[in-house]
């Protein structure tokens, strides 16, 4: 039987990459986003089911759900992929701000879990594949505390599920990637500003050095992540956390290399 899969916001990235090469590989796919109306490459494509999915929104988040097992029967693999990203100092974010790092990151990927959960209980099977990020793991980039909470927030969210959703043989699992090339996120980060305290400046500076640098060097191939997330899909990985690509990978060795003191001393130095 063919395989289902549903893909949380599919218009760009991460999201898009996998949507399309799920159907390559001849999986059905529900891919989501928030303006499928605008959408005109994923819905030339006859696997590919395009829905409208705020993932913020839990009646959508429903009617999504509804509508994707409608089409395809059943689906097998949900991708919680849909992000955004908040940066710059905590004491300038509006208040918005906050709760809309939360809303998306976090109860995003809740109303699409509980949304899918009687599905998957009644079927005694079914994955939720979660894209978290290396700043779900460890904190690298001062002034990204809001991001860095809504992905330590996920983390949380799926471990703790682990324990009630086993017995019904519902998999869960967490991808931690880094930034890969061709990536627009931080074309959409929302930075939190003043428009008269310059105190932060010069850290501000750094960061924002750092991230509009878009050292290829450090960036991977969406590729790699994709295969990642089809090798959970089709169960060649069992693992709970997969983190992809160099900057997770060497930062979470550094992290484990010294106490935690030691690296946040370390990681501060480096923007001094
Ligand atoms: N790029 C990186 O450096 C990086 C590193 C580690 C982890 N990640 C994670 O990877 C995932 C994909 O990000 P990306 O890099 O592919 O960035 P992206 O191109 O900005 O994609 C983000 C997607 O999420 C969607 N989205 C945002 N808010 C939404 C909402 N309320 N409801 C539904 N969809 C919404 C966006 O849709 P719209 O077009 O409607 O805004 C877009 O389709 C995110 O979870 C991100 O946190 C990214």
């Amino acid at each position: 039987m063919t395989k289902s899969i549903f893909i949380t916001g599919t218009s760009s990235g991460l999201g898009r990459h996998t949507a399309l090469h799920f159907a390559r590989q001849g999986w059905n796919v529900a891919a989501t986003m928030r303006k499928p109306e605008q959408e005109t490459e994923l819905s030339k494509h006859e696997r590919i089911r395009l829905l409208k999915l705020d993932v913020t929104d839990s009646a959508q988040a429903r009617a999504a759900t509804e509508a994707a097992i409608e089409a395809f029967g059943q689906i097998d693999v949900v991708v919680n992929n849909a992000g955004a990203g908040s940066y710059g100092p905590l004491e300038f974010a509006e208040e918005h701000t906050i709760d809309g790092q939360f809303a998306v990151n976090v109860r995003g990927p809740i109303n699409v879990i509980r949304a899918f959960l009687p599905h998957f209980r009644e079927r005694k099977g079914g994955r939720f594949i979660n894209i978290s990020s290396f700043m779900g793991v460890t904190t690298a980039v001062p002034t990204g505390s809001l991001y860095n909470m809504s992905k330590f927030a996920l983390e949380g969210l799926i471990e703790g599920l682990y324990y009630e959703l086993k017995p019904f043989n519902i998999d869960l699992h967490l991808v931690e990637p880094g930034g890969f090339k061709g990536n627009r996120f931080v074309e959409k980060v929302v930075f939190n500003t003043h428009p008269d305290i310059r105190d932060y400046d010069p850290l501000i500076d750094k960061v924002n050095a750092l991230m509009m640098a878009g050292d290829e060097s450090r960036l991977d191939d969406p590729q790699l992540i994709v295969d990642e997330i089809e090798a959970l899909a089709t169960g060649r990985n069992r693992r709970f956390r997969t983190l992809v690509g160099k900057t997770g990978r060497d930062l979470m060795a550094m992290r484990a290399s010294m106490p935690i003191e030691d690296y946040l001393s370390t990681i501060a130095k480096s923007f001094a």
